[in-house]
C-alpha cells in the first residue's frame, strides 16, 4: 500500500481484540466495511463478498491478529480493468506499522494482472516482489493465502508459495512480530501509477468493477495487546504455527517457489542496484527462503 493510503486506514480502524486462538467463521461475523459500504455487498449465508469500484470500497476484520493463517479466496476484476488495484493485506497501525500486502494489479482485457507484494516491518517497506499468474485470476475463486509465524512469513497462491520473508531480527534486521494487524481488503482506482506507471487509466465505460471474496479465514492468533507476543510463541498444539513444520519451507515446497520465481517473477526489489544505489536491503543477501 502507498503510505498515504495505510494513513488514511489507520484513522478508520475501529475494532476490539479478545485473546487466544480462533477459526472465524464467515465474512458477515468477522468484517465489517469501512468504505463503500453502500452499494458493496455481502451475499448469501454472509461467505460471498462483493467489493464494487467507485471511488474505493473496502472491509477490515474486526480482530487484529499476530501469527496464523490469513485466507482468501478472491476472483478479480474481469474485462478491463486497467487502473484499478485490488489489495488484499495484513497492517497494524501507528507510525512504526507492519503490514504484509497482497495487490492486485488490473490491465486491459486479455493482458495479465500482475500481483505486487510488499512487506512493512516497523514502518520500512521498499520489499517489493511482483509476479504474474499461471492462470486467469478473474474467471474463478483462487486461494490467496499469507502465513506468519515468528520465522517467516509466506505468501501462498493455491497453495504455491511463491514468496517468503524470513526472520534475521538476531542479525538486526527487522521482522513483523511485536503488534498485532488486521485483516483489509480493498478496490481502488489507482490508475495515477497501476498500469504502465499511470499512462493508462481507468475506462469507466467499463464500470462497474467488481471483486469477488469468498471465505475468509483467519486460523490466527488473537491480538490482545503486548502479552500476545509471548502467548502467541508458545508452542502448544493450539498454537499449531508454531510446529516446527512451519519453520521452513519442506523440500517439495521449495522447489514450487524455485518454479515460481524462474517462470513468474517479473520484479524483485533485491536486484534492483539502480534503485537502490548498490545498497541492496541486508536480507538480500540471506538465505530467501
Ligand atoms: C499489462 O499487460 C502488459 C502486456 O502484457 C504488461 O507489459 C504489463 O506489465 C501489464 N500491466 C500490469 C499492471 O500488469
Ligand atoms: C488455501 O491455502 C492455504 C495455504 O496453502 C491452505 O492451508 C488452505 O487450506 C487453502 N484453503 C482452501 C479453501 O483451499
Amino acid at each position: 500500500m502507498a503510505g498515504s493510503q495505510a494513513l488514511v486506514m489507520a484513522v478508520l480502524v475501529m475494532g476490539i481484540a479478545f485473546h487466544s486462538t480462533l477459526i472465524d467463521a464467515t465474512i458477515a461475523k468477522s468484517m465489517y466495511f469501512n468504505w463503500g459500504a453502500h452499494h458493496s455487498s455481502i451475499l448469501g449465508n454472509g461467505d460471498d463478498l462483493r467489493l464494487v469500484l467507485d471511488q474505493t470500497s473496502g472491509i477490515q476484520s474486526k480482530r487484529a491478529f499476530l501469527f496464523g493463517s490469513i485466507e482468501m479466496l478472491i476472483k478479480l476484476v474481469p474485462g478491463n480493468s486497467a487502473g484499478t488495484v485490488t489489495a488484499y493485506y495484513l497492517s497494524s497501525t501507528g507510525a512504526k506499522h507492519d503490514e504484509i500486502d497482497f495487490e492486485f494489479l488490473g490491465n486491459s482485457t486479455g493482458e495479465p494482472y500482475t500481483v505486487h507484494t510488499n512487506i512493512y516491518t516497523q514502518g520500512q517497506g521498499n520489499k517489493e516482489q511482483q509476479f504474474k499468474l499461471w492462470f486467469d485470476p478473474t474467471s474463478g475463486y483462487h486461494n490467496y493465502t499469507i502465513h506468519w509465524n515468528p520465522t517467516q512469513v509466506v505468501w501462498y497462491v493455491d497453495s504455491m508459495p511463491i514468496r517468503v520473508f524470513r526472520n534475521y531480527e538476531s542479525e538486526g534486521i527487522a521482522y513483523p512480530n511485536q503488534q498485532g494487524m488486521r485483516v483489509y481488503s480493498s478496490l481502488w482506482n489507482a490508475d495515477n501509477w497501476a498500469t504502465r506507471g499511470g499512462l493508462v487509466k481507468i475506462d469507466w465505460t467499463s464500470a462497474p468493477f467488481v471483486a469477488s471474496y469468498r471465505r475468509f479465514r483467519a486460523r490466527a492468533c488473537k491480538w490482545n495487546g503486548p502479552v500476545s507476543i509471548s502467548l502467541c510463541a508458545i508452542p502448544t498444539p493450539g498454537n499449531w504455527w508454531m510446529s516446527p513444520v512451519y519453520k521452513q519451507l519442506s523440500n517439495g515446497q521449495q522447489a514450487q517457489l524455485k518454479w515460481v520465481r524462474d517462470n513468474y517473477m517479473i520484479y524483485n526489489y533485491c536486484t534492483d542496484f539502480k534503485r537502490f544505489k548498490g545498497q541492496i536491503p541486508p536480507e538480500c543477501s540471506k538465505p530467501q527462503f
